[in-house]
């Protein structure tokens, strides 16, 4: 590093009893406390209790020399000393008791190398929480070691770990059939039990990378060849088999750069952003859009811990610290990505979840959600399935909460933007936990996400540059007691848009929310006064009323827009558009039949259709998409003005109105901008 900048500690400790698995940046004492790391595999070894894990661990230690010196010596001078047959797991316990005194968490982390390769075991002792160590272990671990006793098989906890390792995105496995001893080295019973778990985890979408005979006490296919008992198993051994999965790793296309800011120091005149590479490569000159605000700067200098000579660039993995050309404003939480693969920003996540905790998550309940260094207040706001983890069965009922070893497919809407990724796309960026008080409650991976188009013409191509203001909409939603939103409503020309919106905006103003009304009819008076009813100038109409609501809504006003919209697509590009702006967006279906619609006919429009006067009339010539998963409907053919009305309200009042101590945390009117 030129100049040797000694970056201080970060200045965040870890409160004890957090999940140090879901923080990465802290992993394994390096980064952000300063020094060199060295990027390293996590694995996690799960199985039945008494399948073998502690020996296994005990002799992967021992085998690849990754021991403390002395220390296998004295565990086998200990065991003769007390007459008993030495036990790999001996070793393991020996050590952890060791690392226990000063362990304020329940998850270990044991490192080891292996022909010049680090790797790190995540591992649960023999804790009565075992399951939520694997969880949370499992959930930070790029490998997985699931073990099976060659004399017992698949046991009920084998398959709910296969599934656990499944719904927690851990999609490398290695599956071990230990104790291949006991059951006389015979090849027929390892083919029997491959066969049943290929087919199990085949089930859930898992694919073993090698399910591997071996036995841990006898050091057998571990790192060694066991010619003399295993002579038929020509497939690698087990450190062999982890070696092929980190190559595979180094040799795969590197994912898009995301960059999570651990902090920001100033060195006279010099700003340093330290991070973590969570995925792809940093270069010197590259244009980084930082997000949320998307303010974009070039690399200037990489400098990275310990390095004297100049860093031109760095991939994943690694904590480093970078300089920018133009002094913007970037702070811990945000996240680093190169224009032309933008992370998604938004308030909503669609996300599979694993509760731990013994009080149910309920719906709309308040729950930290921790993702990299973004830490961001959400609620969950929908539980779509509900699997029992235990039972391994659905929920059949709706249900209204997430009980403890439950997992569950939910949206959950942050209070500020979140940055992220599906799991399937950066698995750093596509899981996270939540934590409710001190403790982390559960865990979860991001299951679909809408992407934003690429950054690279707006940042780079056309010498635009986005101008930010002061004044936040936390500050807005603060000033103003409620936050901006739209409510998008649509349906066949005559089905009681205008109406409705009309009957919103004063019963909202009345209770004083600021809103507005963007009516269709009035905007192709003006704005859109260059467009027709054709798909495409349907389309612009759509978007232009949608990026209008936008700004207004961005500004703090609730919006209620009043467009037949007909188009799927176009309202979905809209929905995408307001989330991305970390706007909530109610799409809000006003469902008349055609026949009530037309019988209303309150301009004669659909005569004139009928007449041929108007070509490409919505519901004549022209079709209408219903919405397929609108967040209300109003049957205005069914239920009277007033009832249709009440029940918008109540939806609005509940979506933009702040609970009293939210309003004092955003600093309440006039506050801190
Ligand atoms: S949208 O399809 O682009 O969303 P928008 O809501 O802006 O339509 O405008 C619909 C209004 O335009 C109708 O309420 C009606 O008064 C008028 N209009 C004129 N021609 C048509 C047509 N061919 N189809 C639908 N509405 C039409």
């Amino acid at each position: 590093m030129s100049g040797g900048i000694q970056i201080p500690p970060a200045p965040h400790p870890v409160p004890a009893g957090y999940e140090p698995a879901f923080f990465p940046e802290r992993q394994g004492g390096a980064g952000a406390a300063g020094g060199p790391e060295e990027p390293r595999t996590r694995i996690v070894v799960v199985g039945h209790v008494d399948h073998g894990k502690s020996t296994l661990i005990g002799r992967l230690l021992a085998d690849t020399g990754s021991l403390p010196e002395g220390k296998l010596e004295a565990a086998e001078k200990a065991s003769r000393e007390e007459g008993m047959p030495f036990e790999y797991a001996f070793l393991l316990d020996a050590l952890l008791e060791e690392q226990a005194q000063n362990i304020t968490i329940d998850t270990t982390r044991i490192g080891f190398r292996h022909e010049g390769q680090s790797f790190e075991i995540i591992d649960a002792p023999g804790h009565r929480e075992f399951i939520k160590n694997m969880v949370t272990g499992a959930a930070a671990a790029e490998e997985a070691i699931l073990l099976i006793d060659a004399k017992e098989g698949c046991r009920e906890q084998t398959r709910r770990h296969g599934l656990l390792l499944s719904l927690l995105g851990v999609s490398q496995v290695i599956v071990a059939v230990n104790k291949m001893d006991l059951v006389d080295w015979e090849e027929a019973r390892y083919r029997q039990l491959e066969r049943e778990i290929r087919e199990y985890l085949g089930g859930l979408k898992i694919s073993p990378r090698e399910v591997i005979p071996i036995s841990a006490r006898e050091g057998a296919t571990v790192m060694r060849r066991d010619s003399k008992n295993l002579g038929w198993w020509k497939g690698p051994t087990l450190l062999e088999a982890l070696m092929i999965g980190r190559a595979k790793k180094t040799a795969d296309s590197e994912g898009p750069l995301r960059f999570s800011v651990q902090d920001v120091y100033r060195f006279d005149e010099r700003r340093v952003v330290a991070g973590k590479l969570e995925s792809g490569r940093i270069r010197v000159g590259d244009p980084v859009v930082f997000f949320p605000d998307r303010k974009t700067s070039r690399v200037k200098t990489i400098e990275a811990w310990g390095e004297e000579k100049a860093i031109l660039e760095v991939g994943e993995g690694r904590c480093v610290a970078v300089t920018l050309e133009e002094q913007i404003f970037v702070e811990r939480g945000h996240v680093g990505s190169l224009p032309e693969h933008p992370p998604v920003e938004s308030r909503e996540v669609r996300a599979r979840i694993f509760w731990l905790d013994s009080e149910p998550l309920r719906l709309q309940s308040p729950v930290q959600l921790r993702l990299g260094t973004q830490s961001v207040e959400a609620r969950l706001v929908a539980i779509d399935r509900v699997v029992d983890a235990e039972k391994l069965e659905a929920a059949s009922e709706a249900r209204e909460e997430v009980g403890r070893f439950e997992v569950a497919e939910v949206r959950l809407r942050c209070r500020r933007p979140l940055v992220y990724d599906a799991h399937d796309v950066v698995a750093a960026t596509g899981r996270f936990a939540l934590q409710r008080g001190p403790r982390i409650g559960g865990g979860g991976i991001i299951t679909s996400a809408e992407y934003p188009a690429s950054l690279a013409r707006a940042v780079t191509g056309e010498h635009l540059t986005w101008t930010e203001g002061r004044v936040s909409q936390e500050a807005r939603a603060g000033h103003f007691g409620h936050e901006g939103a739209i409510i998008w409503l649509t349906g066949l020309s005559g089905s009681g848009k205008s109406t409705i919106a009309v009957a919103l905006e004063s019963l909202l103003f009345r209770r004083g929310i600021g809103c507005t009304i963007l009516d269709g009819d009035n905007l192709r008076h003006g704005l859109c006064a260059d467009l027709g009813f054709s798909l495409e100038d349907r389309a612009e109409n759509i978007r232009r009323a949608g990026e209008v609501a936008k700004v207004m809504a961005e500004s703090g006003l609730v919006v209620i827009s009043s467009l037949i919209s007909p188009f799927r697509k176009d309202r979905e590009a809209v929905r995408n558009s307001c989330h991305a702006a970390g706007l909530s967006f109610s799409e809000v279906y006003i469902d008349a039949p055609m026949e009530a619609c037309e019988k209303r006919d309150p301009r004669g429009l659909y005569r004139k259709a009928r007449n041929g006067e108007i070509r490409g009339f919505t519901g004549i010539d022209s079709p209408y998409e219903t919405p397929e998963h609108p967040d209300m409907i109003l049957h205005t053919a069914k239920e009277s003005v007033e009832d249709s009305v009440g029940r918008l309200l109540h939806h609005v009042l509940a979506l933009v109105q702040l609970k009293e101590e939210d309003r004092e945390s955003a600093g309440g009117p006039g506050g801190q901008i």
